[in-house]
């Protein structure tokens, strides 16, 4: 895209009508923030050339796009859209663009490709002020496109009178705005709040500047569903569901087996490789990936999970930021945590809890076991009920097991302990001292059989 066309995306908004306090373009569609697929597609086209107007809670916005808010303009009081832009004027000119591509921050199903398309068709009728419209059976709380004496205005659905604009159309502001900055500038003083909100919108740019004899153009986008505005957890949860299907059916596309895919909630940022088998329900986030020849059946949730080649993942686990190389074996009802890794051909069965803690190739932890910060040599087996006792209620501590080691059933290692390659420890020991390689330890009470009395 054109050096001299920056983007500004509107995203300092309450959301007063989703009932909540947290900002509306932090809440989350597929498992990212709203604000990240209108970041993300803009990004595609425009690089770093992207600023962003955030003002209430901008402290959560920053937080959860800490590599973008030296691209944050502060709209401390919001007072509008049309204020918003005003607050980014001054840098947007400091920018030296000639245009600025503007879009709500609230409509996260817009695509690149249908935002070039606009911006073509805008710059090549050398238009001052453009605008994507689209036509709804419903026009909603959207603002109306009126068409009148060959002149074209948007009115607020609040400020909408039929008696006065005329009949409605069907064809609604989508909130996507292509500006001439030379030519805009000079208009924002001129905005006003006197209205039915309150508020300063920029669609009132419309009017002013056909006023003023400059060249505005509406795009019309025809029902194109992608330019919908959230406002309201139905909306959300509506858009959710298309970004769902968009998804799903790309990964079917690309030779996913996705089964009960209606079921299946993929995020945008997951990878998953041509030929696995994946089950509904099962919802996969943020960066998983997911090698060829793996399966991860049904009941599942995996958040920044990396699933290696071939690996089974079986229903009801629950992974996050874990590591599941080659041919290992999950669950079912198994849990992994962060720093979880399980390396090739190993294995954690039933009610098994990992954090921070590697399983070496082919070591077996099967059944009622907390490994936390542990390293567990290859080939070892951990006998049911394992507890690696990480916590001494300050610290936290290692356990490391040697290379074919053998823990028997319900022994806890009080860590910082080691256990060495090929030692044994007797089942429902209490482990509190090293253990040599290839040494017995027993650590419980003796048993004592007498005569009853
Ligand atoms: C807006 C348009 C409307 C259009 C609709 C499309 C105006 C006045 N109206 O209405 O014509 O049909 O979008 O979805 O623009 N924001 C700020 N600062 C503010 C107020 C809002 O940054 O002071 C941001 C919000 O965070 C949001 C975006 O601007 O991302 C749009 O604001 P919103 O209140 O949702 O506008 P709508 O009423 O939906
Ligand atoms: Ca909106």
């Amino acid at each position: 895209m054109h050096e001299r066309i920056g983007a500004l995306i509107l995203a300092a908004g309450k959301g007063t009508r989703m009932k909540s306090d947290a900002p509306k373009v932090l809440k989350t569609l597929l498992g990212e923030p709203m604000l990240w697929y209108g970041q993300n597609a803009l990004a595609g086209l425009f690089g770093r050339r992207v600023l962003t107007v955030v003002g209430h809670r901008a402290d959560l916005v920053a937080a959860a796009f800490p590599h973008l808010t030296d691209r944050f303009v502060l709209q401390a009081e919001q007072l509008g859209t049309g204020h918003a832009l005003a607050q980014a004027m001054p840098r947007l000119l400091e920018e030296g663009y000639e245009h600025v591509l503007v879009a709500n921050g609230d409509a996260p199903l817009v695509t690149a490709g249908s935002l070039a398309a606009f911006m073509e068709a805008a710059l090549s009728a050398r238009s001052d002020v453009a605008f994507v419209s689209i036509e709804l059976p419903e026009a909603g709380a959207y603002g109306r496109v009126v068409r009148r004496d060959g002149a074209v205005r948007i009115v607020e659905a609040k400020d909408y009178d039929a008696s006065r604009h005329g009949p409605a159309t069907g064809e609604i502001n989508a909130g996507v705005y292509l500006l001439r900055l030379a030519a805009v500038a000079p208009l924002l003083s001129r905005l006003s709040n006197d209205n039915k909100s309150g508020e300063y919108y920029i669609t009132d740019l419309v009017g002013l500047a056909q006023a003023e004899g400059l060249t505005v153009l509406a795009v019309n986008r025809g029902d194109d569903p992608a330019y919908c505005g959230i406002n309201s957890p139905t909306e959300l949860v509506a858009a959710e569901e298309v970004l769902r299907r968009r998804i799903v059916a790309g990964l079917l596309e690309a030779g996913v087996v996705v089964r009960a895919a209606d079921s299946v909630r993929v995020g945008p940022r997951a990878a998953v490789a041509p030929g696995v088998e994946l089950c509904g329900p099962l919802e996969l986030y943020g960066a998983t990936s997911i090698a060829a020849g793996a399966c991860v059946s049904s009941h599942n949730v995996l958040v920044d999970a990396a699933i290696g080649e071939n690996v089974t993942v079986h229903p009801f686990c629950h992974l996050q930021g874990a590591r599941v190389a080659r041919g290992a074996q999950v669950g079912p009802f198994a849990r992994l945590r962060p720093g979880a890794v399980l390396e090739e051909d190993s294995r954690v069965g039933n009610f098994v809890e990992m954090k921070k803690s590697t399983l070496g190739k082919g070591a077996k932890a099967g059944h009622l076991t907390y490994l936390g910060d542990a390293k567990v040599g290859a080939g070892s087996n951990i006998g049911a009920g394992t507890i690696t006792c990480n916590y001494d209620g300050v610290n936290k501590h290692a356990t490391t097991i040697g290379e074919g080691a053998f823990i028997g059933s319900n022994s806890s290692l009080v860590a910082p302990v080691t256990v060495g390659a090929g030692a044994l420890v007797g089942a429902g020991s209490v482990i509190t001292s090293d253990v040599p390689d290839g040494a017995l330890a027993l650590g419980r009470g003796r048993q004592v059989v007498k005569p009853r009395k």
